[in-house]
């Protein structure tokens, strides 16, 4: 019998259905946090079920947020901008990066201090990106050598320029939800565009922002009103079902309501040049966040090499790619040595959890290279508490000869609660 917290995935001949996925946990952050700096009663659908949007909700709560659910509704009664009330004790963000670091961008703007915390993973990660620029803005910041615990005393914020050290939304967000309570203009330029959710959501609450090329400018003082917004689902998760679908012979899926921000989409490219067959619909576009519909079919798999300028807009499904690979194709990432703060160590865990399961995989300093010459025996392969690689080895798994074990399979709630029913669903 498998370990506590582990699954077993039996190999699969083909994948096919139709479906939908979790709300996009990006996205939901991103409403939560500003309907709760508006004014109003915002009512978000289809918010992210996820562990990781809940510990931001938690966070808002304790900062004296009202928050209440209807359906599959949240209802959020906006405090306005720098109204949140001091917390009763340190804020957990769980295993939430977007919730700590987001967080931190809005909580600069009061004039007391929240300190903010996570579990063991969220505590490795490095928090110094975002200190800095608060830092410089005005807030008082005291964290423990970069890293979570970190305490921020905020108030009488300056804007300024910023540009991001590593391509980074979580840091771009931080600083521009700072910048909206700021004196003056902030900016902040990346060397490379990252997901763009914040920027939407912002126009969406009613704020004016500037985007010029890879530069992104908001001015203080913008008051935001209350929204009625949709969140999409999550592409990240629709990844892992895509991929299994390019992996595995006869295979087709087709994924409705779904996220297709084209910053968020280099997956789509990526899997057609694979030679996946690749369908996307855009069906509601207005100002808010495009969704529509994502037809995926099986075709013969070609070897992937990922471009360091590619890997910002598919940061989070690397793992995936990487299990794709393990269906018979190769790929080689490099430029994204990122992974190795994500959740976990995501170059070494992967690495380490394909070969568990039979594959020819092999670390590099800023990514991998996974080569898919045979079938995987199976084997047990550790998450290490870490939710993309769960579903990453799940698919990896399919591709099999015998059933596999992942453990610590339990950590996809963190954005996935139920992923692993709906894959058995649809698999034949
Ligand atoms: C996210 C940004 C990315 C991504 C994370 C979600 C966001 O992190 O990996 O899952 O919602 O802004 P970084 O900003 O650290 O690259």
């Amino acid at each position: 019998m498998a370990a506590p917290g582990s699954i077993v995935v039996h190999p699969a001949h083909s994948m096919r259905g139709v479906l939908r996925v979790p709300g996009d946990k990006s996205i939901a952050h991103r409403y939560a946090l500003l309907a709760s700096v508006a004014t109003g009663r915002s009512v978000i659908r289809d918010f992210a079920p996820g562990a990781d949007c809940q510990s931001t909700l938690r966070c808002l709560q304790a900062l004296g947020v009202e928050i209440s659910r209807a359906d599959d509704s949240i209802i959020i009664i906006g405090r306005g901008a720098g109204q949140f009330c001091s917390p009763g004790g340190a804020l957990d963000a769980g295993n939430s990066g977007t919730t700590a670091r987001l967080l931190a961008g809005i909580i600069a703007a009061h004039p007391f201090p929240v300190t903010i915390t996570g579990d063991e993973s969220l505590c490795r990660r490095p928090m110094r990106r975002v200190i800095e620029p608060l830092s410089r803005m005005g807030a008082r910041v005291v964290a423990n050598g970069g890293r979570l615990p970190m305490t921020l005393t905020g108030g009488g914020l300056c804007g300024i320029d910023h540009m991001t050290e590593v391509p980074s939304a979580q840091v771009k967000s931080a600083v521009l939800l700072a910048g909206l309570h700021a004196s003056g203009t902030t900016r902040v330029t990346e060397s490379h565009l990252t997901r763009n959710h914040t920027e939407v959501a912002l126009r969406q609450f009613g704020a004016e922002v500037a985007v010029n090329g890879t530069t992104v400018s908001v001015t203080g003082g913008q008051a935001l009103t209350r929204v009625d917004a949709t969140v999409p689902g999550d592409l990240s998760s629709a990844a892992f079902f895509c991929v299994a679908v390019a992996g595995l012979a006869g295979s087709s899926i087709r994924i409705d309501g779904v996220g297709l921000n084209p910053t968020r989409t280099g997956l789509l490219a990526i899997l057609a040049r694979a030679g996946a067959s690749v369908e996307a619909e855009i069906e509601s576009e207005s100002a808010e966040e495009p969704r529509g519909c994502l037809v995926v079919r099986h075709r013969e798999l070609r070897p992937l090499v990922i471009d360091p300028a590619e890997v910002p807009g598919v940061i989070d499904e690397l793992p995936a790619l990487a299990a794709l690979a393990t269906h018979g194709g190769e790929i080689v990432v490099t430029g994204a040595s990122e992974l190795r703060v994500k959740e976990s160590d995501r170059i070494a865990a992967l690495v380490a959890g394909l070969r568990a399961l039979g594959a020819e995989a092999d670390e590099l300093a800023d990514g991998f290279h996974v080569c898919g010459r045979r079938p995987l025996a199976g084997g047990t392969a550790d998450a290490v508490g870490d939710h993309r690689l769960a579903m990453a080895f799940a698919v990896a798994a399919l591709g099999a000869r015998a059933p596999s074990t992942i453990v610590g399979a339990g950590a996809v709630d963190v954005s996935y609660p139920g992923f692993f029913s709906v894959l058995e669903s649809l698999t034949a």
